[in-house]
């Protein structure tokens, strides 16, 4: 009995002709690595008050306990390894002429899974930088938190806060820009892993779509634009995407 095959032989071909490609992720392709979703049941938003500690106000209320909690979150992915999904995404790079990896991820698991063309809409929270001055900290900086005090900048005394962009900030119009841009260039465009309800990022798929790309969705449950997308693959990226890099690598 051949096993179920979760995505169609047109996307395998399109692939494998492409040119230009361009990949979106969210938080369901760390799944598989132990990085809890935002809004799966048991997800951090279900545990944690975005409103608390994912905004400025929040911050600055409070910056000890968002310190902590991004310091926690470190730890979470410094202990994690990337998964077979980021892995095969990094091998689909080395496929396709150009290949741009657009992640909402702030985990780092991309980068460290090889993938190089990785644009990252929201930042990433291995790298922390002070609010006033912007000066980049070094990790000796953010060891003030555990002298139980706020981690502060030691050129200007602002508080550390991690690179990430928080709810009501702009994203980096720099990422932005470039992921509009690999969209709609795009023959092929996979939106990997994300509940795709949070804006602009949910943008950039329909975008592709728009100019002409293929778009097809990687997801154990259809998402917010499973109903604008050209083929929905049911099932963990862990288990498709190895699966679509090794038909696509057999075709090219
Ligand atoms: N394989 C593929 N998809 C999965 C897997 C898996 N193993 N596990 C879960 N998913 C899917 C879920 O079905 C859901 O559609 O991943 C998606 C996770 O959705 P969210 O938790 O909403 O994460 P995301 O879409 O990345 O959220 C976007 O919201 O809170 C902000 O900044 C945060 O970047 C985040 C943004």
């Amino acid at each position: 009995m051949m096993p179920h095959v979760p995505f169609t032989d047109a996307l395998v071909e399109r692939l494998a002709r492409a040119r230009s490609v361009a990949v979106l992720t969210g938080a369901g392709i760390s799944a598989e690595s132990g990085i809890a979703t935002f809004r799966d049941p048991g997800g951090i938003w279900e545990r944690f008050r975005p409103e608390e500690l994912a905004n400025v106000r929040a911050f600055l209320r409070n910056p000890e306990l968002v310190q902590a909690w991004y310091a926690h979150r470190r730890a979470l992915v410094a202990e994690a390894e990337p998964n077979a999904g980021h892995l095969a995404l990094a091998e689909l790079e080395t496929l396709i002429p150009d290949f741009t990896l657009i992640t909402q991820n702030v985990d780092d698991l991309h980068r460290r899974a090889g993938s190089r063309n990785v644009v990252e809409l929201h930042g990433n929270l291995t790298r922390s930088s002070c609010i006033d001055c912007r000066r980049p900290a070094a990790e000796a900086d953010l060891r003030m938190l555990a002298s139980g005090e706020p981690a502060r900048c030691p050129d200007c005394g602002g508080y550390l806060r991690p690179d990430v962009v928080w709810f009501g900030e702009m994203l980096p119009v720099e990422a932005l820009e470039t992921a509009h841009e690999a969209a709609r260039r795009a023959d092929v465009f996979l939106s990997i892993g994300t509940s795709a309800v949070v804006y602009p990022a949910a943008e950039i798929p329909r975008l592709a779509r728009e100019q002409g790309a293929y778009v097809a969705e990687v997801n154990v449950a259809p998402s917010a634009i499973a109903g604008d997308v050209d083929e929905v693959a049911l099932g963990p990226a862990g288990t498709v995407l190895p699966r679509l890099a090794a038909a696509v690598r057999a075709r090219r």
